[in-house]
């Protein structure tokens, strides 16, 4: 089958770069997962945000972030004025579940690089925010973990003429697991919040 690379590039809107996912074949993911899970909200958004994988609930669902996870963001999210229906997208940096939701490995990250930049692109946002570790990793790269990237804007390159600024903050899941991390991403939130307001 084609690559990833390839693929991609050929999509020229949403419903083809979807399409042009579900028929690659290139990662064992696509027969273990029930379904592929593409985004949700509203493309054209000034804000895109990005996570790592599918879980249990998005895997049955086929849309991102609908579990508790999903629910905790859908709340900090609204209380800065962004709501799904409205006024985001959202998609992953990986479109199928992995196994057991075990964390994606390098490879599978760097596999699934070609689609997420892609699909960027073809959103176009003004920024983005990513959740969490993978998120950061995959898209910004370096070797400074989650803990050091967040609270920053970083540079995000989506092809060869575009950069988008994007805004590393702590994944949902973690901030259930870690309450006192919540004053953070709050704080993330706020930055979110005061550059969508300068422009
Ligand atoms: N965690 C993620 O990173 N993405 C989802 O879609 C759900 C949970």
């Amino acid at each position: 089958g084609m690559e990833a690379a390839a693929l991609a590039a050929a999509a020229q809107d949403l419903p083809s770069l979807r399409a042009a996912m579900e028929g690659f074949a290139g990662s064992p993911l696509r027969d273990t997962a029930t379904q592929l899970v593409f985004a949700d909200g509203v493309p054209g958004s000034r804000v895109m945000f990005v996570g790592e994988a599918p879980g249990a609930d998005e895997d049955r669902l086929g849309r991102p972030f609908v579990g508790v996870s999903g629910q905790l963001l859908d709340r900090m999210l609204a209380s800065i004025g962004l709501n799904r229906g409205e006024n985001f997208y959202i998609s992953n940096i990986l479109p199928w579940r992995p196994p057991g939701n075990r964390t994606p490995t390098d490879a599978e990250m760097q596999l699934f690089l070609p689609f997420i930049r892609r699909h960027i692109a073809l959103a176009g946002p003004d920024l983005l925010v990513l959740l969490g570790g993978t998120a950061a990793k995959a898209l910004v790269g370096g070797k400074e973990g989650i803990t050091r990237m967040r609270g920053k804007w970083h540079d995000v390159r989506i092809s060869n003429d575009q950069v988008i600024p994007a805004l590393a903050t702590l994944h949902p899941a973690y901030l259930l697991r870690t309450p006192t991390a919540k004053k953070d991403a709050w704080h993330d939130c706020l930055m979110l919040r005061r550059r969508m307001n300068e422009a």
